[in-house]
């Protein structure tokens, strides 16, 4: 039966000290996604983006799960029961969400406690940087159930992993432990889960530090080149200074390249200046 819970229950939003905690809130249903979550993160996501005071976004999941896919029921089978038009509906709402993650104006930070298969490598790329338990798990579980890894779930095993990695990743059907994940560039670290938080809260805590205006073109940046020729990046890379300029650049840069030459008060290959 199809979850009666309401859609606000779906995500938990906690921010503390500048970082917004917002995590999967569905752990008996190990965090799969249903059209009422995807409504609500969108929901949570643009709730967030420009509030004052919260300068990163953690996303993780409540339980033993970060999100074991889309809800096969809610998401999968209740649309088909009712038509294209439904299938297309839940689609729109899920890969939504995902997309306004990877272009999000703040910098986030995927914090993977456990189980992360399917659809939840559309949110694990949505994320600038990523941290896992070792005991989390990744999977591409589709060919297991007789579906090809959709949602943008093939292009994110293609662009993290290199090409016969990502193949056997998505034609095999077995899992990944966190360690691996880490070795295969699916995540940063991965880490004993009792010290998972604290990793992620310190680098938090580093991004708290730098300018805001610099992350949100340094990571916006780094998604666009990737796709570039290197005249096309080179380029891009110069206008998009020009733009951060207009937000503040030349200020921002003339006070730290002051403490650095004039004041003597930081060093920048040691760390942020002094906002
Ligand atoms: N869709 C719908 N319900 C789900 C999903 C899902 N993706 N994942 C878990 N659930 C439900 C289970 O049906 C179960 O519901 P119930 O309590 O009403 O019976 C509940 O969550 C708990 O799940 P269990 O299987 O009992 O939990 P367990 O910890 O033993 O196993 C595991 C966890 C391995 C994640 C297992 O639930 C699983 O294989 N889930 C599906 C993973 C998957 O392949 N997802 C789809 C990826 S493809 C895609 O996203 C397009």
């Amino acid at each position: 039966k199809p979850d009666p819970r309401p859609q606000e229950e779906t995500v938990k939003v906690d921010v503390v000290d500048g970082v917004a905690w917002v995590a999967f809130n569905r752990p008996d249903k190990r965090n799969c996604m249903s059209p009422k979550l995807n409504k609500q993160m969108l929901k949570v996501l643009e709730e967030l983006e420009f509030r004052d005071d919260v300068q990163v976004l953690v996303l993780t999941g409540e339980g033993t799960a970060w999100s074991a896919g889309m809800d096969l029921l809610e998401y999968f089978r209740e649309a088909e029961l009712q038509g294209l038009h439904k299938t297309r509906e839940h689609q729109r709402q899920a890969y939504g969400w995902w997309e306004r993650l990877r272009w999000y104006e703040k910098p986030t930070v995927a914090m993977i406690n456990g189980w992360c298969f399917g659809g939840a490598y559309g949110p694990l790329f949505g994320c600038d940087l990523a941290f896992c338990s070792d005991d989390a798990q990744f999977g591409l579980s589709e060919i297991n159930w007789a579906i090809l890894p959709g949602g943008g779930a093939s292009k994110v095993a293609a662009e993290l992993m290199n090409f016969r990695d990502a193949m056997y990743h998505a034609m095999m059907g077995e899992n990944l432990t966190g360690p691996q994940a880490a070795a295969k560039g699916m995540v940063n670290e991965s880490l004993p889960a009792d010290k998972l938080k604290a990793r992620v809260q310190e680098v938090c805590d580093v991004l708290k530090k730098k300018d805001g205006q610099a992350l949100r073109a340094t990571k916006w940046a780094m998604r666009r080149v990737r796709e570039m020729t290197y005249d096309n990046a080179e380029d891009y890379l110069i206008r998009a200074q020009e733009a951060l300029n207009d937000f503040g650049g030349w200020e921002t840069r003339k006070e730290a390249t002051k403490q650095f030459l004039d004041e003597k008060t930081f060093k920048p290959g040691l760390g942020a200046f002094d906002k």
